[in-house]
């Protein structure tokens, strides 16, 4: 049904908000995966509040599935969104994240490349945050996949900077109500199904089954990136 048909059939305006939130209209046409609303938590359980994100921090959370690593990081810039194009040709637009200057956004953390991802042994992909520079681009504010150096935009949501990746990071679509921060969707290149058919194994053996660790999920635990794996490898 297309979206004004949609509008006309709905009993009132409200109705339509509550099943149709504003993000889903501002990428309609978009690549864009709806997934269940999940609120973004601490260890302790109290809610992510923007103002608690720490530019010189990364952060790890699991979203949409409970095997699928997302960055949570606050670049402190003003950021306008960017234009992105997937290897097959299709373009999409990414509008930012939320919080002042729409600067704390998310990605997926499996690289496009060959879908390395944070382990709690170690992970190669990580964010270079304000002031600590990548020393093979020279630049900050990256994040870099070391298993074969390939660089991602968080300002210009997810776009390469270096390659030998070709597809921008997936952006998971943040939202913020009350003070409280949500995961809603997913935007860019659908990488889960080759991810856990490419890690069956080793997900199965953290998680009991593969059915496990694709449950998706309605509240994602974040921490810093250091304090779930052993090692971070920077580059
Ligand atoms: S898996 Fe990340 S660059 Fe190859």
């Amino acid at each position: 049904m297309r979206r004004r048909e949609f509008l006309k059939g709905c009993a009132s305006l409200s109705a339509c908000s509550l099943l149709f939130p504003s993000f889903v209209f501002a990428y309609s046409g978009q690549p864009l995966k709806r997934y269940k609303r999940a609120h973004l938590v601490w260890e302790d359980g109290r809610p992510v509040k923007a103002k608690e994100i720490k530019p010189e921090e990364e952060y790890l959370f699991f979203y949409p599935f409970r095997a699928t690593p997302c960055l949570l990081v606050n670049t402190q810039q003003k950021l306008k969104g960017a234009k992105l194009r997937l290897e097959d040709g299709k373009e999409y637009i990414w509008k930012g994240g939320i919080g002042p200057g729409r600067s704390i956004v998310a990605f997926v953390a499996i690289c496009t490349h060959q879908l390395s991802y944070p382990t709690r042994e170690r992970t190669l992909i990580s964010y270079h945050p304000p002031g600590k520079k990548s020393s093979l681009l020279e630049r900050d504010r990256v994040i870099q996949c070391c298993a074969h150096m390939s660089a991602f935009d968080p300002a210009k949501g997810g776009k390469v900077i270096e390659g030998p990746a070709k597809d921008p990071l997936p952006a998971v679509i943040l939202s913020e109500e009350n003070g409280k921060i949500y995961a809603e969707a997913v935007l860019g290149r659908d990488l889960f199904e080759e991810f856990f058919d490419v890690y069956r194994r080793e997900l199965r053996k953290e998680y009991g089954s593969s059915k496990k660790a694709k449950e998706e999920v309605n509240r994602c635990v974040t921490t810093p990136l250091r304090k779930y794996t052993k090692e971070v490898i920077r580059c």
